[in-house]
Protein backbone atom coordinates (compact mmCIF):
# COMPACT_ATOMS: atom_id res chain seq x y z
CA UNK A 1 0.00 0.00 0.00
CA UNK A 2 1.25 3.32 -0.70
CA UNK A 3 1.97 6.30 1.21
CA UNK A 4 2.49 9.92 0.54
CA UNK A 5 5.41 11.53 2.98
CA UNK A 6 5.25 15.49 3.17
CA UNK A 7 6.86 18.11 4.89
CA UNK A 8 5.09 20.85 5.82
CA UNK A 9 5.43 24.85 5.69
CA UNK A 10 6.92 24.71 2.58
CA UNK A 11 5.31 27.81 0.54
CA UNK A 12 3.50 26.54 -2.60
CA UNK A 13 4.80 28.26 -6.03
CA UNK A 14 4.16 27.55 -9.41
CA UNK A 15 2.17 26.64 -12.77
CA UNK A 16 -0.23 23.88 -12.52
CA UNK A 17 -1.44 22.53 -15.83
CA UNK A 18 -5.34 21.34 -14.58
CA UNK A 19 -5.75 17.73 -15.41
CA UNK A 20 -9.57 16.77 -17.66
CA UNK A 21 -12.25 16.16 -15.63
CA UNK A 22 -12.70 12.91 -13.97
CA UNK A 23 -17.00 13.32 -13.93
CA UNK A 24 -16.80 14.34 -17.18
CA UNK A 25 -14.67 11.51 -19.03
CA UNK A 26 -16.52 8.85 -17.15
CA UNK A 27 -19.95 9.54 -18.28
CA UNK A 28 -18.61 10.76 -22.03
CA UNK A 29 -16.59 7.16 -22.25
CA UNK A 30 -19.90 5.35 -21.38
CA UNK A 31 -21.08 6.95 -24.46
CA UNK A 32 -18.59 6.12 -26.64
CA UNK A 33 -20.16 2.71 -26.86
CA UNK A 34 -22.90 4.19 -28.95
CA UNK A 35 -21.08 5.21 -31.51
CA UNK A 36 -19.88 1.96 -34.39
CA UNK A 37 -16.59 3.74 -35.04
CA UNK A 38 -13.69 5.49 -33.30
CA UNK A 39 -14.06 7.69 -30.63
CA UNK A 40 -10.55 9.80 -29.75
CA UNK A 41 -10.73 11.77 -26.09
CA UNK A 42 -8.03 14.28 -25.45
CA UNK A 43 -7.22 15.65 -21.73
CA UNK A 44 -8.22 12.55 -20.37
CA UNK A 45 -6.66 12.48 -16.55
CA UNK A 46 -4.53 9.46 -16.02
CA UNK A 47 -6.40 8.32 -13.06
CA UNK A 48 -7.33 4.64 -11.33
CA UNK A 49 -11.27 5.84 -12.18
CA UNK A 50 -10.68 6.20 -15.67
CA UNK A 51 -8.18 2.59 -15.86
CA UNK A 52 -11.28 1.31 -13.82
CA UNK A 53 -13.57 2.51 -16.97
CA UNK A 54 -11.50 0.77 -19.36
CA UNK A 55 -11.07 -2.15 -17.87
CA UNK A 56 -14.97 -1.84 -17.83
CA UNK A 57 -14.90 -1.02 -21.93
CA UNK A 58 -12.92 -3.96 -22.91
CA UNK A 59 -15.44 -6.61 -21.17
CA UNK A 60 -17.90 -4.70 -23.36
CA UNK A 61 -15.58 -5.59 -26.53
CA UNK A 62 -14.81 -2.20 -27.09
CA UNK A 63 -10.78 -1.76 -28.15
CA UNK A 64 -9.14 1.27 -26.05
CA UNK A 65 -5.55 2.74 -27.07
CA UNK A 66 -4.24 5.81 -24.74
CA UNK A 67 -1.29 7.75 -26.03
CA UNK A 68 -0.51 10.18 -22.97
CA UNK A 69 -3.59 12.21 -22.15
CA UNK A 70 -5.22 10.87 -25.40
CA UNK A 71 -7.62 7.81 -25.61
CA UNK A 72 -9.28 6.24 -28.50
CA UNK A 73 -12.17 3.93 -27.55
CA UNK A 74 -13.23 1.86 -31.05
CA UNK A 75 -16.53 0.44 -30.09
CA UNK A 76 -16.97 -1.60 -33.41
CA UNK A 77 -16.87 -4.58 -31.79
CA UNK A 78 -18.56 -4.28 -28.82
CA UNK A 79 -20.55 -7.91 -28.12
CA UNK A 80 -21.70 -7.64 -23.94
CA UNK A 81 -24.33 -5.48 -22.14
CA UNK A 82 -22.91 -6.68 -18.90
CA UNK A 83 -20.94 -5.41 -16.01
CA UNK A 84 -19.75 -8.00 -13.61
CA UNK A 85 -19.53 -7.93 -10.06
CA UNK A 86 -16.21 -7.30 -9.60
CA UNK A 87 -16.17 -4.74 -12.09
CA UNK A 88 -19.04 -3.03 -10.46
CA UNK A 89 -17.61 -3.38 -6.87
CA UNK A 90 -14.51 -1.81 -7.84
CA UNK A 91 -16.04 1.23 -9.00
CA UNK A 92 -19.61 2.06 -8.14
CA UNK A 93 -20.20 4.82 -10.49
CA UNK A 94 -19.82 2.20 -13.62
CA UNK A 95 -23.56 2.61 -13.20
CA UNK A 96 -23.11 5.55 -15.55
CA UNK A 97 -23.24 2.68 -18.27
CA UNK A 98 -26.61 1.42 -17.49
CA UNK A 99 -28.24 3.65 -20.00
CA UNK A 100 -25.46 3.57 -22.81
CA UNK A 101 -25.97 -0.45 -23.05
CA UNK A 102 -29.67 -0.48 -22.68
CA UNK A 103 -29.63 2.06 -25.51
CA UNK A 104 -27.07 0.23 -27.48
CA UNK A 105 -28.29 -3.55 -26.84
CA UNK A 106 -32.07 -3.18 -25.84
CA UNK A 107 -31.18 -4.94 -22.47
CA UNK A 108 -28.18 -4.73 -19.98
CA UNK A 109 -27.34 -7.22 -17.37
CA UNK A 110 -25.09 -5.20 -14.25
CA UNK A 111 -24.58 -6.18 -11.09
CA UNK A 112 -26.14 -3.76 -8.23
CA UNK A 113 -23.36 -0.78 -7.85
CA UNK A 114 -23.79 -0.79 -4.00
CA UNK A 115 -22.71 1.55 -1.83
CA UNK A 116 -19.27 3.47 -1.33
CA UNK A 117 -17.33 5.37 1.37
CA UNK A 118 -19.11 8.11 1.67
CA UNK A 119 -22.88 6.68 1.86
CA UNK A 120 -24.88 3.98 0.35
CA UNK A 121 -25.44 5.83 -3.25
CA UNK A 122 -29.11 4.72 -4.29
CA UNK A 123 -29.86 4.30 -7.68
CA UNK A 124 -34.10 4.43 -7.14
CA UNK A 125 -33.87 7.61 -9.69
CA UNK A 126 -31.84 5.93 -11.81
CA UNK A 127 -34.59 3.15 -11.82
CA UNK A 128 -37.68 4.95 -11.80
CA UNK A 129 -36.03 7.07 -14.56
CA UNK A 130 -35.27 4.12 -17.40
CA UNK A 131 -38.76 2.41 -16.05
CA UNK A 132 -40.50 6.02 -17.38
CA UNK A 133 -38.04 5.17 -21.00
CA UNK A 134 -40.24 1.62 -21.39
CA UNK A 135 -37.26 -0.43 -19.42
CA UNK A 136 -38.52 -3.05 -17.63
CA UNK A 137 -36.09 -3.87 -14.73
CA UNK A 138 -35.65 -6.38 -12.48
CA UNK A 139 -33.49 -6.71 -9.56
CA UNK A 140 -32.28 -10.40 -8.20
CA UNK A 141 -29.24 -12.41 -7.22
CA UNK A 142 -27.31 -9.12 -6.51
CA UNK A 143 -28.10 -8.14 -10.14
CA UNK A 144 -30.16 -5.74 -12.50
CA UNK A 145 -31.52 -7.16 -15.14
CA UNK A 146 -33.57 -4.67 -18.01
CA UNK A 147 -35.24 -5.28 -21.20
CA UNK A 148 -36.08 -2.45 -23.89
CA UNK A 149 -37.98 -3.97 -26.55
CA UNK A 150 -40.33 -1.28 -26.53
CA UNK A 151 -38.14 1.78 -25.77
CA UNK A 152 -40.11 5.04 -25.05
CA UNK A 153 -39.72 9.03 -24.94
CA UNK A 154 -40.90 10.73 -21.53
CA UNK A 155 -41.49 13.60 -19.62
CA UNK A 156 -39.16 12.58 -16.27
CA UNK A 157 -39.75 14.80 -13.23
CA UNK A 158 -36.39 13.86 -10.92
CA UNK A 159 -37.30 14.35 -7.57
CA UNK A 160 -33.28 15.61 -7.08
CA UNK A 161 -31.55 16.69 -9.30
CA UNK A 162 -28.82 14.01 -9.72
CA UNK A 163 -26.32 13.87 -11.58
CA UNK A 164 -25.88 10.48 -12.83
CA UNK A 165 -29.70 9.82 -13.23
CA UNK A 166 -29.43 13.38 -15.32
CA UNK A 167 -26.76 11.37 -17.32
CA UNK A 168 -28.29 8.05 -17.78
CA UNK A 169 -31.39 9.19 -18.94
CA UNK A 170 -29.51 11.26 -21.56
CA UNK A 171 -27.85 8.31 -22.44
CA UNK A 172 -30.87 5.74 -22.88
CA UNK A 173 -32.99 8.25 -24.42
CA UNK A 174 -30.86 9.69 -27.36
CA UNK A 175 -31.62 7.56 -29.49
CA UNK A 176 -35.14 6.98 -28.54
CA UNK A 177 -37.83 8.64 -31.30
CA UNK A 178 -39.58 11.06 -30.02
CA UNK A 179 -39.02 13.79 -27.02
CA UNK A 180 -37.86 12.90 -23.56
CA UNK A 181 -37.57 16.13 -20.91
CA UNK A 182 -35.65 16.01 -18.02
CA UNK A 183 -37.33 18.19 -15.64
CA UNK A 184 -35.07 19.24 -12.60
CA UNK A 185 -31.90 18.12 -14.33
CA UNK A 186 -28.44 18.51 -12.67
CA UNK A 187 -26.57 21.66 -13.86
CA UNK A 188 -23.32 20.49 -13.03
CA UNK A 189 -20.72 21.56 -15.95
CA UNK A 190 -19.83 17.82 -16.60
CA UNK A 191 -23.58 17.13 -17.67
CA UNK A 192 -22.93 19.69 -20.61
CA UNK A 193 -19.88 18.30 -21.47
CA UNK A 194 -21.51 15.21 -21.97
CA UNK A 195 -24.09 16.98 -24.07
CA UNK A 196 -21.36 18.43 -26.21
CA UNK A 197 -19.88 14.89 -26.95
CA UNK A 198 -23.35 12.98 -27.53
CA UNK A 199 -24.21 16.02 -30.50
CA UNK A 200 -20.94 16.17 -32.01
CA UNK A 201 -21.63 12.25 -32.84
CA UNK A 202 -24.88 13.13 -34.17
CA UNK A 203 -27.32 13.45 -31.10
CA UNK A 204 -30.04 16.83 -30.74
CA UNK A 205 -29.79 17.12 -26.85
CA UNK A 206 -30.23 20.90 -25.53
CA UNK A 207 -30.45 22.09 -21.96
CA UNK A 208 -27.90 20.94 -20.08
CA UNK A 209 -26.66 23.47 -17.52
CA UNK A 210 -29.61 24.17 -16.94
CA UNK A 211 -32.46 22.60 -15.00
CA UNK A 212 -34.59 20.97 -18.13
CA UNK A 213 -32.77 19.29 -20.77
CA UNK A 214 -34.66 18.09 -24.16
CA UNK A 215 -33.92 15.24 -26.21
CA UNK A 216 -34.94 14.17 -29.45
CA UNK A 217 -33.80 10.91 -30.47
CA UNK A 218 -32.09 10.47 -33.80
CA UNK A 219 -30.89 7.01 -34.95
CA UNK A 220 -27.51 6.45 -35.13
CA UNK A 221 -24.18 8.16 -33.56
CA UNK A 222 -20.87 8.49 -34.91
CA UNK A 223 -17.08 8.36 -33.55
CA UNK A 224 -15.94 11.99 -32.81
CA UNK A 225 -12.72 13.63 -31.29
CA UNK A 226 -13.46 15.70 -28.37
CA UNK A 227 -11.57 17.21 -25.49
CA UNK A 228 -12.80 16.85 -21.55
CA UNK A 229 -13.40 20.25 -20.04
CA UNK A 230 -10.66 20.45 -16.59
CA UNK A 231 -11.61 19.34 -13.40
CA UNK A 232 -12.96 22.21 -11.12
CA UNK A 233 -12.38 19.99 -7.95
CA UNK A 234 -8.87 19.46 -8.85
CA UNK A 235 -8.36 23.41 -9.64
CA UNK A 236 -10.09 24.37 -6.26
CA UNK A 237 -8.39 21.33 -4.47
CA UNK A 238 -5.10 23.11 -5.49
CA UNK A 239 -5.82 26.80 -5.03
CA UNK A 240 -6.52 25.56 -1.01
CA UNK A 241 -3.46 24.01 -1.10
CA UNK A 242 -1.50 27.13 -2.04
CA UNK A 243 -3.87 28.96 0.38
CA UNK A 244 -2.89 27.29 3.38
CA UNK A 245 0.98 27.86 2.11
CA UNK A 246 0.65 31.44 1.68
CA UNK A 247 1.98 31.06 -1.67
CA UNK A 248 1.15 32.19 -5.01
CA UNK A 249 -0.17 29.76 -7.78
CA UNK A 250 -1.25 29.98 -11.06
CA UNK A 251 -3.55 27.33 -12.64
CA UNK A 252 -3.69 26.75 -16.44
CA UNK A 253 -6.55 25.49 -18.22
CA UNK A 254 -8.99 25.79 -15.81
CA UNK A 255 -12.12 27.56 -16.43
CA UNK A 256 -13.27 29.89 -13.50
CA UNK A 257 -16.62 29.96 -14.82
CA UNK A 258 -17.04 26.35 -13.22
CA UNK A 259 -15.55 27.37 -10.05
CA UNK A 260 -18.20 30.61 -9.04
CA UNK A 261 -18.69 29.32 -5.13
CA UNK A 262 -15.53 27.99 -4.71
CA UNK A 263 -13.41 31.09 -5.86
CA UNK A 264 -16.54 33.41 -3.81
CA UNK A 265 -15.54 31.50 -0.74
CA UNK A 266 -11.40 31.73 -1.13
CA UNK A 267 -11.68 35.23 -1.85
CA UNK A 268 -13.52 35.23 1.61
CA UNK A 269 -11.29 33.78 3.26
CA UNK A 270 -8.81 36.37 1.98
CA UNK A 271 -6.57 35.59 -0.61
CA UNK A 272 -6.65 37.59 -3.80
CA UNK A 273 -8.14 35.57 -6.82
CA UNK A 274 -7.85 36.64 -10.42
CA UNK A 275 -9.12 34.73 -13.05
CA UNK A 276 -9.47 34.68 -17.49
CA UNK A 277 -10.67 32.80 -19.95
CA UNK A 278 -8.58 29.27 -18.95
CA UNK A 279 -6.60 30.69 -16.04
CA UNK A 280 -6.46 31.63 -12.62
CA UNK A 281 -3.95 33.21 -10.09
CA UNK A 282 -4.14 32.87 -6.47
CA UNK A 283 -2.14 35.92 -4.33
CA UNK A 284 -1.65 34.88 -0.81
CA UNK A 285 -4.18 36.26 2.26
CA UNK A 286 -2.37 38.62 4.69
CA UNK A 287 -4.42 37.23 7.26
CA UNK A 288 -7.37 33.89 6.75
CA UNK A 289 -9.92 34.14 8.27
CA UNK A 290 -12.85 32.23 8.69
CA UNK A 291 -16.59 32.64 6.55
CA UNK A 292 -19.04 31.41 8.54
CA UNK A 293 -21.61 28.60 7.21
CA UNK A 294 -20.56 26.21 4.00
CA UNK A 295 -23.57 24.29 3.12
CA UNK A 296 -22.98 21.08 0.20
CA UNK A 297 -25.56 22.14 -2.64
CA UNK A 298 -26.02 20.94 -5.97
CA UNK A 299 -24.28 23.12 -8.81
CA UNK A 300 -24.13 25.78 -9.26
CA UNK A 301 -24.16 25.75 -5.13
CA UNK A 302 -21.09 25.12 -3.09
CA UNK A 303 -19.83 21.30 -4.16
CA UNK A 304 -20.00 18.31 -1.90
CA UNK A 305 -17.02 17.17 -3.49
CA UNK A 306 -14.83 20.25 -1.93
CA UNK A 307 -16.35 19.98 1.08
CA UNK A 308 -13.46 18.41 2.96
CA UNK A 309 -10.25 20.33 0.80
CA UNK A 310 -11.96 23.69 1.93
CA UNK A 311 -12.48 22.31 5.59
CA UNK A 312 -8.26 21.50 6.03
CA UNK A 313 -7.97 24.81 4.56
CA UNK A 314 -10.74 26.58 7.06
CA UNK A 315 -8.67 25.06 10.14
CA UNK A 316 -6.09 27.62 8.47
CA UNK A 317 -8.70 30.38 8.96
CA UNK A 318 -9.53 32.34 12.30
CA UNK A 319 -12.75 32.26 13.56
CA UNK A 320 -15.58 29.65 13.18
CA UNK A 321 -16.47 27.99 10.14
CA UNK A 322 -19.80 25.71 10.05
CA UNK A 323 -19.97 22.73 7.49
CA UNK A 324 -23.51 21.05 6.49
CA UNK A 325 -22.67 18.46 4.26
CA UNK A 326 -26.37 18.17 2.63
CA UNK A 327 -25.14 15.45 -0.25
CA UNK A 328 -23.80 12.38 1.07
CA UNK A 329 -24.42 10.66 4.60
CA UNK A 330 -20.95 9.75 5.49
CA UNK A 331 -19.04 12.41 3.93
CA UNK A 332 -17.07 13.43 7.70
CA UNK A 333 -14.00 10.83 7.78
CA UNK A 334 -11.27 12.79 7.42
CA UNK A 335 -12.09 14.81 10.62
CA UNK A 336 -11.03 12.86 12.84
CA UNK A 337 -7.55 12.31 10.69
CA UNK A 338 -7.31 16.00 10.95
CA UNK A 339 -8.44 16.26 14.96
CA UNK A 340 -5.20 13.87 14.97
CA UNK A 341 -3.22 16.75 13.31
CA UNK A 342 -4.41 19.08 15.91
CA UNK A 343 -7.24 20.60 14.49
CA UNK A 344 -10.36 21.52 16.41
CA UNK A 345 -13.86 19.91 14.69
CA UNK A 346 -16.79 18.83 15.99
CA UNK A 347 -19.05 16.81 14.23
CA UNK A 348 -22.63 16.58 15.04
CA UNK A 349 -24.48 14.36 12.45
CA UNK A 350 -24.16 16.08 9.22
CA UNK A 351 -22.63 19.55 10.76
CA UNK A 352 -19.35 20.04 11.50
CA UNK A 353 -17.65 22.82 13.30
CA UNK A 354 -14.28 24.42 12.70
CA UNK A 355 -13.02 26.45 15.25
CA UNK A 356 -9.76 27.97 13.38
CA UNK A 357 -6.96 28.88 13.44
CA UNK A 358 -4.90 25.45 14.63
CA UNK A 359 -1.25 24.69 14.47
CA UNK A 360 -1.37 21.35 12.66
CA UNK A 361 1.29 19.13 13.20
CA UNK A 362 2.29 16.31 10.95
CA UNK A 363 1.33 12.41 12.18
CA UNK A 364 0.45 9.65 10.34
CA UNK A 365 -3.13 9.50 8.87
CA UNK A 366 -5.15 7.41 6.88
CA UNK A 367 -7.06 8.50 3.85
CA UNK A 368 -10.18 6.32 3.64
CA UNK A 369 -12.21 8.33 0.42
CA UNK A 370 -10.88 10.06 -2.62
CA UNK A 371 -11.87 14.06 -1.58
CA UNK A 372 -10.67 13.31 2.37
CA UNK A 373 -7.54 12.12 1.55
CA UNK A 374 -7.00 15.63 -0.33
CA UNK A 375 -7.81 16.89 2.61
CA UNK A 376 -5.32 15.13 4.53
CA UNK A 377 -2.90 16.62 1.90
CA UNK A 378 -3.76 20.27 2.15
CA UNK A 379 -3.64 19.76 5.98
CA UNK A 380 -0.22 17.99 5.79
CA UNK A 381 0.78 21.46 3.40
CA UNK A 382 0.15 23.51 6.60
CA UNK A 383 1.84 20.75 9.40
CA UNK A 384 4.70 21.91 10.97
CA UNK A 385 6.84 18.79 10.33
CA UNK A 386 6.30 15.05 8.67
CA UNK A 387 2.74 13.57 7.83
CA UNK A 388 2.27 10.35 6.16
CA UNK A 389 -1.13 9.18 4.08
CA UNK A 390 -2.04 5.58 4.10
CA UNK A 391 -4.06 4.62 1.08
CA UNK A 392 -3.09 6.82 -1.53
CA UNK A 393 -4.95 4.51 -3.99
CA UNK A 394 -7.80 6.56 -2.48
CA UNK A 395 -6.36 9.99 -3.85
CA UNK A 396 -5.04 8.41 -6.91
CA UNK A 397 -9.02 7.83 -7.83
CA UNK A 398 -9.47 11.60 -8.96
CA UNK A 399 -6.16 13.67 -8.59
CA UNK A 400 -3.19 12.48 -11.70
CA UNK A 401 -0.13 12.76 -9.66
CA UNK A 402 -0.41 14.71 -7.32
CA UNK A 403 3.14 14.25 -5.56
CA UNK A 404 4.72 15.67 -8.98
CA UNK A 405 2.24 18.54 -9.50
CA UNK A 406 2.88 19.76 -5.93
CA UNK A 407 6.42 18.87 -5.75
CA UNK A 408 7.52 20.86 -9.33
CA UNK A 409 5.28 23.87 -7.07
CA UNK A 410 8.37 23.70 -4.26
CA UNK A 411 6.31 21.15 -1.36
CA UNK A 412 8.40 18.87 -0.25
CA UNK A 413 6.38 15.33 -0.93
CA UNK A 414 7.36 11.34 -1.38
CA UNK A 415 5.23 8.85 -2.55
CA UNK A 416 6.34 5.64 -0.82
CA UNK A 417 5.32 2.35 -1.50
C1 LIG B 1 -21.68 12.50 -8.98
O1 LIG B 1 -22.07 11.36 -8.21
C2 LIG B 1 -20.17 12.58 -8.84
N1 LIG B 1 -19.55 11.39 -9.38
C3 LIG B 1 -19.80 12.76 -7.37
O2 LIG B 1 -18.37 12.94 -7.31
C4 LIG B 1 -20.46 14.03 -6.85
O3 LIG B 1 -20.16 14.17 -5.46
C5 LIG B 1 -21.98 13.93 -7.05
O4 LIG B 1 -22.27 13.69 -8.46
C6 LIG B 1 -22.69 15.20 -6.62
O5 LIG B 1 -22.19 16.28 -7.32
C7 LIG B 1 -19.42 11.25 -10.73
O6 LIG B 1 -19.85 12.10 -11.50
C8 LIG B 1 -18.74 10.01 -11.21
P1 LIG B 1 -25.89 12.19 -7.43
P2 LIG B 1 -23.59 10.79 -8.33
O7 LIG B 1 -26.65 11.15 -8.14
O8 LIG B 1 -24.06 10.90 -9.72
C9 LIG B 1 -28.82 10.73 -3.99
C10 LIG B 1 -16.20 12.58 -6.50
O9 LIG B 1 -15.65 12.72 -5.40
N2 LIG B 1 -29.37 9.84 -5.00
O10 LIG B 1 -26.06 13.62 -7.83
O11 LIG B 1 -23.65 9.48 -7.67
C11 LIG B 1 -27.44 10.30 -3.53
O12 LIG B 1 -27.53 9.33 -2.51
C12 LIG B 1 -17.59 11.96 -6.59
O13 LIG B 1 -15.69 12.92 -7.61
C13 LIG B 1 -30.53 9.10 -4.69
O14 LIG B 1 -31.07 9.21 -3.60
O15 LIG B 1 -24.34 11.88 -7.43
C14 LIG B 1 -26.83 11.57 -3.03
O16 LIG B 1 -27.31 11.81 -1.72
C15 LIG B 1 -18.16 11.62 -5.22
N3 LIG B 1 -31.04 8.25 -5.62
C16 LIG B 1 -27.42 12.64 -3.96
O17 LIG B 1 -28.59 12.03 -4.56
C17 LIG B 1 -30.46 8.11 -6.86
O18 LIG B 1 -30.99 7.34 -7.68
C18 LIG B 1 -26.47 13.10 -5.05
O19 LIG B 1 -26.21 12.01 -5.85
C19 LIG B 1 -29.30 8.84 -7.16
C20 LIG B 1 -28.77 9.71 -6.21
Amino acid sequence: MSKLVIDGKHKMEGEIYVQGSKNAVLPILAAAILSDGKNVIYNCPKLRDVDMTIEVLKNLGCRVKREKNSLEVDSYGIHSYTIPEELMRQMRSSIIFLGAIISKFGKAEISMPGGCEIGNRPIDLHLKSLRQLGVEITESHGFIHCHAENLQPAYIHLDFPSVGATENIMLAACMIDGRTTIQNAAREPEIADLQRFLNRMGAKISGAGGDTIVIDGVHKLYGVEHTIIPDRIVAATYLACAAVTGGTVVLKNADSSHMGAMMNVLKEVGCKVHADKSKIILLPAKKLTAVGTLKTMPYPGFPTDIQSPFMALMTQCDGTSIFVENIFENRFQHIEELVRMGADIKVDGRVAVVIGKSELTGAKVVARELRGGASLVVAALAAEGITEIENVKYIDRGYESIERVLSLCGIDIKRKE
